[in-house]
């Protein structure tokens, strides 16, 4: 298929890239380098620098989109909502129009757990309530609401992914966020020297030691459950379905896995809860395991952090 990735210079992004061009596709990314790297376009895919509010010409003779460009940063965007509402959502809104206008009606896209909120049950379900607590949520939100009534007003096919904690590496495609604020890639900068130590955010939460639980994700598996999802694509469907491994691991775990990988003994300064943060955020994927025979393969927490870590050397 001839595939235009938006965000494709990104983390998730260039591995779902770097996917696609392995399993034969011809890709484009488009990307306009605001937080991306253009040496993480894989090599076999052409490259357009530009914005995904100026997407028309990117998208002659493409079959589909996935689309990864937007922002990210939970922190960021309740200082800064304006930024996420307009990238995000009014983003998304010119991709589609553009989309409409050249005739594309397929698109994988990038939610997030975030839309969610703060959990009623564990593990959470795609049918559960979405009460984003941030602006980064409520635009992935708006979007994933968006491609609903777009599939049913205009034919469009869609698949909404909603990620967990992505992290891990897939060969040299790796996070290299300018801004870090996520917890592995912080507790490996420490191994790596460029931290003295990492901050935990809070021991007082009600879990078994005190720290918030997380879903970590191997990227690689993440992003191949897009090629699932794009080759399952129904015209006039949107289907969402949740990503994740299933087990929560806790701050402290994360923390020793890094040191047992990284031989590094890491110190750990408990620091006080960052405001937002749910105790403890687990996903079913059971609907996409059922549905397009999705699995997780690098489950075990040690192996996502050594492949984080690898990617890392190979800086
Ligand atoms: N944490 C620390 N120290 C750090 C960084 C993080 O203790 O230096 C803790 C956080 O408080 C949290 C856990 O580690 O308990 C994981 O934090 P991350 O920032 O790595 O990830 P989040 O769970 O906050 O965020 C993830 C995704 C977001 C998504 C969100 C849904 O990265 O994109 O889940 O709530 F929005």
């Amino acid at each position: 298929m001839r595939l235009l990735v938006t965000g494709g210079a990104g983390y998730v992004g260039s591995v779902v890239a770097a996917q696609l061009v392995e399993a034969g596709h011809e890709v484009t990314v488009l990307d306009d380098l605001s937080t991306g790297h253009a040496d993480a376009v894989p090599d076999g895919a052409r490259f357009v620098q530009g914005s995904i509010s100026d997407a028309s010409a990117a998208l002659a003779g493409v079959d589909a989109v996935l689309h990864f460009a937007a922002k990210s940063l939970v922190g960021e965007s309740v200082e800064k909502p304006g930024l996420y509402w307009a990238n995000n959502l009014g983003g998304t809104l010119a991709l589609l129009h553009a989309m409409r206008e050249q005739g594309v009606r397929r698109i994988v896209f990038s939610s997030t757990a975030a839309t969610y909120g703060e959990p009623e049950r564990s593990p959470i379900q795609e049918s559960d309530p979405t009460r984003p607590t941030n602006p980064y949520g409520a635009s992935k939100l708006a979007v994933d609401t968006t491609l609903t009534a777009y599939a049913g007003l205009h034919g469009l096919g869609a698949v909404s992914l909603r990620y967990f904690n992505v992290a891990g590496a897939y060969g040299r495609f790796r996070e290299r966020h300018t801004v870090e604020t996520h917890l592995i890639p912080n507790v490996l900068k420490v191994a790596t020297g460029e931290r003295e130590s990492v901050s935990v955010f809070g021991t007082d939460y009600p879990t078994p030691d005190g720290t918030c639980l997380r879903d970590y994700i191997h990227v690689s598996d993440l992003a191949r459950a897009h090629l699932l999802a794009l080759d399952t694509i129904i015209e006039g469907e949107h289907k969402i379905y949740n990503l994740g491994n299933g087990t929560g691991f806790s701050v402290q775990e994360v923390i020793s896995v890094c040191r047992e990988v990284t031989g590094h003994e890491i110190p750990a300064v408990v620091g006080p809860r960052r405001a937002g943060d749910p105790a403890v955020l687990v996903a079913s994927s059971e609907k996409i395991q059922r549905e397009l025979g999705w699995k997780p393969e690098r489950t075990s927490l040690r192996e996502i952090v050594s492949d984080a870590w690898e990617g890392l050397s190979g800086r």
